[in-house]
């Protein structure tokens, strides 16, 4: 298969075109200094450069509580531009993986998200992350829709990071304990998508790592295993922390599809982040572009 890669200068898009080109498979990138997507002819101008089998779509506007101000921006580069994809990979036959995210539900349910339930997102990212879903899932060509949570991999920023940043800076850190999620590490994640992409496999999957979480759970498990004194992540309620976007209260994605695929699930996401904990150890220096 050949490969195209979206949003290949972000953490997923990275290590998606080190997977797909680790399994054999000819991957290009690009991102945004190839072309902006949400511009009408930069999908149709890729598309016929790299002429690619399947496009893995993981470009997006992703600063989530920044997205409430600026929208335009947001709706831009998650649903404009995914339809733009979407059409071109329409006139041209490719198939086509949109990653997608926990915050197109709404996060109500105790026991979380399978695939088939309605989307209600409570921020504005989410509903322009939903706008892609949508241009998607009418396509008559292959298409699957991915949608993971709270991702971490190689790349400047993200939770892991921040937490070890604030641990060097501060005796105490307070994380939300109210919110309930799946870490998922982004490599991991990528390999799924080899198999997934392999297997031909269509329609909406949920793919995390295995284990839920709150992100003050998480911040103890990063403090644990950098060998600090977890003591110092402290609990705090969401309404401690208040943040421009509402979050959902339970992002819990339920992987039944896969299950039932056969396709491997991923593994719990500790030995994951105990993996990149001892990357980042190993990398940092050269981690940070
Ligand atoms: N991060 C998470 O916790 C999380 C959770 C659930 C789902 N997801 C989804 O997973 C996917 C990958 O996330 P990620 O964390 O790897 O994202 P990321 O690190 O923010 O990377 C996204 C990349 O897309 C680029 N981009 C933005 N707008 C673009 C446009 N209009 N045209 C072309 N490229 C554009 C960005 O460039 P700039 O950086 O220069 O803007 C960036 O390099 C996304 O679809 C995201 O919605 C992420």
């Amino acid at each position: 298969m050949r490969i195209l890669v979206t949003g290949v200068r972000g953490q997923l898009g990275r290590a998606c075109r080190d997977a797909f080109s680790s399994a054999g498979h000819p991957t290009a990138g690009v991102d945004l200094p190839e072309g902006d997507l949400a511009e009408p002819d930069t999908a149709p101008r890729l598309i016929a450069e790299y002429r690619p089998d399947r496009v893995v779509h993981c470009a997006a506007y992703t600063a989530v509580d920044r997205a409430e101000e600026e929208r335009d921006l947001a709706l831009a580069a998650n649903t404009t531009a995914t339809e733009n994809l979407a059409a071109a990979c329409a006139e041209t036959g490719c198939a086509i993986t949109y990653l997608s995210t926990d915050y197109v539900f709404p996060g109500s349910a105790a026991d979380g998200y399978g695939e088939a339930d309605p989307r209600r997102p409570v921020n504005w990212y989410g509903e322009t992350k939903a706008g892609g879903e949508v241009a998607v899932e009418v396509l008559s060509v292959p298409w699957q829709i991915v949608r993971t949570s709270w991702l971490f991999g190689h790349g400047p920023v993200n939770f892991v990071r921040t937490i070890r940043r604030l641990l060097a800076e501060r005796p105490t850190v307070a994380v939300v304990d109210d919110q309930r999620g799946c870490p998922t590490y982004a490599p991991d994640l990528a390999g799924l998508l080899v198999r997934l992409a392999e297997a031909g496999a269509r329609g909406v999957f949920h793919g995390t790592n295995a284990g839920v979480c709150t992100w003050f759970a998480f911040a103890r498990e990063i403090a644990r295993l950098g060998g600090a004194d977890p003591e110092r992540i402290c609990p705090c309620t969401t309404r401690d922390y208040p943040t421009p976007a509402r979050r959902p209260a339970c992002s819990i994605l339920r992987d039944t599809r896969l299950a039932a695929l056969g396709v491997g699930r991923l593994r719990d996401w500790r030995q994951a982040l105990a993996e990149y904990l001892d990357w980042l150890d190993r990398n940092e220096e050269t981690a940070i572009p």
